[in-house]
């Protein structure tokens, strides 16, 4: 029997993985027990950048992404731009179960939930609107959507995600990924966590990464995907996590170069090797993950490595 192991974001409640422990302990299987977690998450008020409570586009509406994709098959379901739905991880877990397709975006994702008879739910909380409310009173009406996507930055936003990677006892490995997205975002803009290979990749055979931070970067050196590749042609795990988050750092650093306002940017990419070794990797110190162990009664907090670009 292999070792059951949980790897979330250091945001995700210890009561949440304790949860997902004890249903590993008992047999349950990785993508059950990621989603499960990740549902527990879309349910918290509290958590801004995911699910019910997360900050919406600059129109004011909670645009949903998240993906989920099994370690044994590489099977994947992932639903982008999805609004009104309560739990997004499960309709893209049924995306992956009932359809020939991996991703539905917009329209076609509400379409998909309605059929499969998935919850609706506002998913606009009060606190998420009056964070709205004071954003846009910042900003103001004054020009195109395209030029207040700017101003909003410069007030402050979010682009947190949860991550989470199970091992379960068959040494089977799922990672799951939900997010609201980046906070005040252009409506329709996808980031990096429904895109598998940029904010999630999964392989039972050699280990799984997810991604937390600005989409954008993400996608654009399929993080997720390099760090599992650089584990398929063996690389250890820290030396893959630290080489994706060393690019992520430099692309971010360009960045900030170019463009003084995107210096708050930053990235994080958590790691599980297919023996259950886990590490989470930063361009910002200061970054904390979650891991639990069967053997563990609680999950442990550990701060993700800060790599620096050079
Ligand atoms: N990493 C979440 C996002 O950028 O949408």
């Amino acid at each position: 029997m292999a070792e059951p192991v949980i790897l979330a974001n250091g945001e995700v409640k210890d009561g949440f993985i304790v949860e997902g422990m004890q249903a590993l302990r008992s047999g349950a299987r990785a993508c059950d027990v990621a989603e499960q977690i990740a549902r527990a998450v879309e349910d918290d008020p509290e958590e801004h950048t995911v699910g019910y409570g997360g900050f919406p586009n600059l129109l004011g509406e909670v645009e949903l992404d998240a993906s989920i994709m099994d370690g044994d098959t590489l099977h994947v379901g992932a639903v982008a731009g999805l609004k009104g739905f309560r739990h997004p991880i499960s309709v893209a877990r049924q995306v992956m179960v009932r359809l020939p397709h991996v991703l539905l975006v917009g329209e076609g994702a509400a379409r998909f939930a309605e059929e499969i008879g998935a919850e609706r739910r506002d998913m606009l909380s009060p606190e998420a609107a009056a964070a709205w409310r004071a954003c846009m009173a910042q900003i103001g009406t004054a020009g195109s959507l395209s030029e207040r996507v700017w101003r909003a930055r410069q007030v402050g936003y979010g682009h947190d995600t949860m991550n989470v990677i199970v091992r379960d006892a068959h040494g089977s490995l799922c990672a799951a990924v939900t997010t609201s997205g980046v906070a005040w975002k252009y409506p329709g803009r996808v980031g990096d966590s429904p895109l598998i290979g940029a904010g999630n990749y999964c392989d039972s055979r050699y280990g799984a990464a997810a991604c937390m931070g600005l989409g954008e970067a993400a996608i654009r050196l399929a993080a997720a995907a390099q760090v599992v590749t650089l584990l398929r042609v063996g690389w250890p795990l820290d030396a893959a996590g630290r080489e994706v988050a060393r690019q992520l750092a430099q692309l971010l650093g360009v960045s900030a170069a170019e463009d003084p306002m995107r210096q708050v940017d930053w990235a994080r990419v958590l790691v599980m090797d297919a023996d259950g070794a886990v590490g989470g990797f930063a361009t910002r110190p200061g970054l904390h993950y979650k891991v639990q162990r069967a053997q563990d009664p609680i999950p442990y907090l550990r701060e993700a490595c800060f790599v620096d670009p050079s």
